[in-house]
């Protein structure tokens, strides 16, 4: 089964001329924002708001807690362009479905975009609430955005990932955290297929392998910006121990409402990202 879609340029272009009848704006950066971030959408300025149904190519998310809007406007003065809610692969969609959000994001002109998403923690030192900042990942999804025929005007075939969350991001939001007084941890974050939650044996495989963080969404992204260019960095909201680190079984409910709770510390880091980037003229 391909991955990339033959005609996905030109699903691209379809897709950024509804959105550019809306907005000509070009944001300085991009969002994606996961479970728990919905909020967001309350602080962006002169906003507009499109919802994916609007969108050719875009799919709506049928996860509780995802909801499916393109928000453009500005962030404590940086132009952004937010994509409030994702689908995943989970949900039966194929690869190039879950990612043509972010390649919109990038054709819409984003240099760099920020992931956002609800994790599990691997490591026990990453209690449920925590905020960690996403350095590296391991994919063991099973699946990646590229396999197919290559379109060069997207990227290259073999996108080097040496620096897949990009270094300079990754230093700017541990910045930007610690002036808005926000605990965040760093660490790297191992994808799963789901959508069923891993087994405490695996779980106890991903700890031996590095991963603090485990989730069902954001490699696929990383990989197809970097395929663009674009420059990513991944911020995770620890929603509950995994499998296995506590005896608690695992529940999408208090997984929900983990990351809503933490939802106002992640903003404040955003903003704070937001405004050192529009201070610095980026
Ligand atoms: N595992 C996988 N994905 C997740 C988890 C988890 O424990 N928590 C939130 N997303």
């Amino acid at each position: 089964m391909n991955s990339t879609h033959p005609a996905i340029s030109a699903q691209l272009d379809e897709a950024l001329a509804v959105v550019r009848q809306r907005s000509a704006l070009t944001p300085a950066l991009g969002i994606v924002a996961g479970s728990g971030l919905g909020a967001i959408g309350s602080l962006v300025q002169d906003a507009v708001a499109i919802p994916y149904g609007e969108i050719p190519h875009m799919y709506a998310p049928t996860v509780v807690g995802h909801a499916g809007t393109l928000l453009l406007g500005t962030l404590e003065g940086l132009p952004v362009a937010i994509l409030s809610g994702r689908v995943h692969a989970y949900e039966g969609h194929a690869m190039h479905e879950v990612v043509f959000g972010v390649r919109l994001l990038a054709r819409l002109g984003a240099p760099r975009v920020l992931l956002t998403n609800a994790a599990g923690g691997v490591q026990p030192w990453l209690a449920p609430g925590s905020l960690c900042r996403i350095v590296d990942h391991i994919n063991l999804s099973g699946q990646n955005p590229l396999i197919g025929p290559n379109p060069s005007e997207l990227g290259p075939r073999f996108p080097d990932m040496s620096t897949g969350y990009c270094p300079e991001l990754g230093g700017a939001i541990a910045q930007a955290a610690a002036t808005a007084g926000v605990p965040l941890f760093a660490g790297v974050y191992a994808a799963m297929s789901g959508p069923s939650y891993e087994t405490p044996a695996e779980i106890r495989m991903l700890r031996v392998l590095g991963a603090s963080l485990v989730g069902m969404s954001t490699v696929s992204e990383c990989i197809a910006l970097n395929h663009m260019g674009v420059r990513v960095g991944g911020i995770s909201v620890v929603s509950n121990y995994a499998a296995g680190v506590s005896a608690a079984p695992l529940d999408h409910s208090e997984v929900a409402e983990v990351a809503n709770e933490a939802g106002p510390r992640l903003l404040a880091i955003i903003r704070t990202l937001a405004g050192q980037l529009a201070a610095a003229g980026i």
